[in-house]
Parts: C-alpha cells; sequence; structure tokens
C-alpha cells in the first residue's frame, strides 16, 4: 500500500543513467501481470540513445519528459496475439502498473505517457517495428531527487455506487 500510494508520476530525471539489468527487473514485473487466456500480448522497445530518444520526443508535446529520462520503453499490443481488444488493452494496463510500482521500488522514477497516442501511427512508422505491433504507451525511467511528491485522489466514497 505504501509503495501504491507514494508512486508519482515523474516528470524530470537526473542524468544518471537507469541500469539495464533494472529496466530488465521492472519488465520482467510487467509480464507478470494476467492476461486473459494467458495471452501475454504486451511488446516492449527500449529507447536509450539519444537520437532514437530526440526521434520520439517529437510525437509528443510533452517530449521534453523523455528527452530528459535516460531511458524511456514503448509499450506495445502485439496484435497477433489479440484475442479481445477490450481485455488486451486492459491487460497492457495491469503490465504497465506492475512496471511503474516495481521502478519505485527501485527508487526509479516513471511517467506514463498516453498523449503520444496521438500520433501513434507515426512513431510505430518511425520505429520501423512489426507492424502487428500496436503503441499503447511510452513509459519513461529515470532518477528524481524529488519522487516523495503529495498526490491527490477524490475520496473513496464518490467512487462507490450505492
Ligand atoms: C493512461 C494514462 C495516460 C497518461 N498520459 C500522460 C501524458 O501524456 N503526459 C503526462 O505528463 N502524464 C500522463 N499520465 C500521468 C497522469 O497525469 C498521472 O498519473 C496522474 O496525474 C496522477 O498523478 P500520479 O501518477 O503522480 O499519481 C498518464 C497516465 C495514464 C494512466
Amino acid at each position: 500500500m505504501q509503495i501504491i500510494k507514494k508512486r508519482r508520476s515523474i516528470r524530470r530525471y537526473s542524468d544518471k543513467p537507469v541500469l539495464k539489468e533494472d529496466i530488465q527487473a521492472i519488465i520482467e514485473a510487467g509480464i507478470w501481470a494476467p492476461s486473459g487466456l494467458n495471452n501475454q500480448p504486451w511488446r516492449f522497445k527500449i529507447v536509450a540513445n539519444k537520437k532514437q530518444k530526440d526521434g520520439l520526443a517529437q510525437f509528443t508535446k510533452y517530449g521534453h519528459i523523455i528527452k530528459s529520462a535516460p531511458i524511456s520503453v514503448c509499450i506495445f499490443l502485439d496484435k497477433s496475439v489479440m484475442y479481445n481488444r477490450d481485455k488486451d488493452i486492459m491487460a497492457i494496463g495491469a503490465c504497465i502498473q506492475n512496471m511503474l510500482l516495481q521502478a519505485y521500488e527501485l527508487n526509479i522514477g516513471t511517467c506514463w505517457l498516453g498523449e503520444i497516442l496521438n500520433q501513434r501511427e507515426a512513431v510505430e512508422k518511425y520505429l520501423e517495428l512489426n507492424t502487428d505491433y500496436e503503441l499503447m504507451a511510452v513509459i519513461t525511467f529515470g532518477y528524481s531527487d524529488k519522487m516523495d511528491g503529495q498526490g491527490s485522489r477524490k475520496k473513496i466514497e464518490s467512487f462507490i455506487i450505492k
């Protein structure tokens, strides 16, 4: 509960590199998410070099976050294993949340970028990946000395249907 509540979206990072082993552990957390029929529809593209980061950044108004982060991971739905679009997308959401929480445990800040989906096709073309891969999100990873920001949520009562 502490990790769930203390995790915040981090939008500015220090230059300290993120180890590939840590990204590996974060992806490992992601792939242990549940998925319908255990079809594991997630795919990951790690973007760490400056040229590719700058390239990716041009497709979102939040590009400064991608440029600031030492590593971003693009998360895709593999349409070739899809069995139910809604359920597969939900599974990918679970995968991403696992990744954010594992990163937080490793003291690595993250930001889930969805706005970039407005230019989904352009990003897919730019990365030149298999056309079965549909972009779901970009997650930025990096260190920050501001990991303890105050979050806010509405009161629990406002979500419970009477
Ligand atoms: C589906 C989704 C899309 C998001 N897209 C963006 C985005 O494009 N840019 C951004 O800065 N934050 C984005 N966020 C982060 C939210 O703004 C953030 O999670 C929310 O304000 C709550 O803050 P917290 O994560 O610090 O608790 C996104 C989060 C989700 C789950």
